[in-house]
């Protein structure tokens, strides 16, 4: 296996959207981006609406195109999706007639051609996200919380050398949210899994991240790169024990003072 495995490097990159209109002039979506991972680190994108998160991720997955600058996961260079990535989307994308198993068995299917003896992973990844119980339902008899657990299940059941998830916990309550964030962090450490997320909540940045690009309203540009250090391993044992580190208030309002920044700068751009 190469010294390279997991890693994620990306060198520069802008991204520009030409316009929908004739004539309009493309659009400078992202600026110069750069952003490191080494293998088994939580990466989050993190900023205003609109500055390129989704973006950017969506170029990790090879689903967009890159305008400049280069992407490289496991010292590949990204030049279309593949299975070294596997992708979780801020909405379920469970198929709704295949059964619980059958969902977190698909990527397997369709990326093998090995005669479908994939039980065993099927069983972990059902085990470890708790829906054994559930594995012969389907998505509609489930909560939603249950349902992207389905959708992270499948995209760690194929054993990517990179999980990409775009604001994958965006739609739950508070509580499963939680829940979710301790349940993913566990997996991905025990599997020494490279992650790059997106996410609004700040909070999450913190207890998931490693390393944080907040990035300036767009053209998105990494404003800051800012490293959770804290707390040593105190901070990643559960929520209640981050938030009563008194550091974690102090980078919290300092993140939420650049939120603010990078909103009013945006607004009165488009004013
Ligand atoms: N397919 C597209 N064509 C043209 N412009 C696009 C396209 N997709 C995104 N954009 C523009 O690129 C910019 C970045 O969009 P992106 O979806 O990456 O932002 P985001 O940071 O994920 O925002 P949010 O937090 O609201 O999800 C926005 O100005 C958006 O309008
Ligand atoms: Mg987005």
């Amino acid at each position: 296996m190469s010294a390279e495995f997991g890693e994620l490097h990306v060198e520069s990159v802008s991204k520009r959207y030409s316009g929908n209109r004739r004539n309009a002039p493309p659009r400078l979506a992202l600026d110069s981006v750069s952003f490191d991972l080494s293998r088994g680190g939580v990466g989050v994108l993190l900023g205003p609406s609109g500055c390129g998160k989704s973006t950017l991720l969506r170029m990790v997955a090879g689903l967009e195109t890159i305008s400049e600058g280069r992407i490289t996961v496991s010292g590949r260079e990204v030049t279309g999706p593949g299975r070294d990535r596997g992708m979780v989307f801020q909405t379920y994308t469970s198929f709704p007639w295949l059964t619980v198993e059958e969902n977190v068995a698909y990527g397997l299917r369709i990326n093998s051609s090995a005669t479908g003896r994939h039980g065993g992973v099927v069983d972990y990844f059902l085990e470890r996200i708790g829906l054994a119980p559930f594995r012969k339902a389907y998505p509609d008899e489930l909560s939603g919380g249950m349902r992207q657990r389905v959708a992270i299940a499948r995209a760690l059941a194929n054993q990517p050398d990179i999980l990409l998830m775009d604001e994958p916990f965006g739609a739950l309550d508070p509580e499963t949210r939680w829940q979710m964030q301790e349940l993913v962090l566990g997996i991905v450490h025990k599997e020494r899994m490279t992650v790059l997320m997106v996410t609004h909540d700040i909070e999450e940045a913190i207890f998931m991240g490693d390393r944080i690009a907040f990035f300036s309203h767009g053209p998105g540009r990494v404003r800051e790169l800012i490293e959770p250090t804290f707390g040593g391993d105190e901070r990643r044992l559960d929520k209640a024990a981050l938030k009563a580190i008194p550091d974690y208030g102090v980078m919290e309002s300092r993140i939420l003072q650049m939120m603010r920044e990078e909103g009013a700068a945006a607004r009165a751009q488009t004013a």
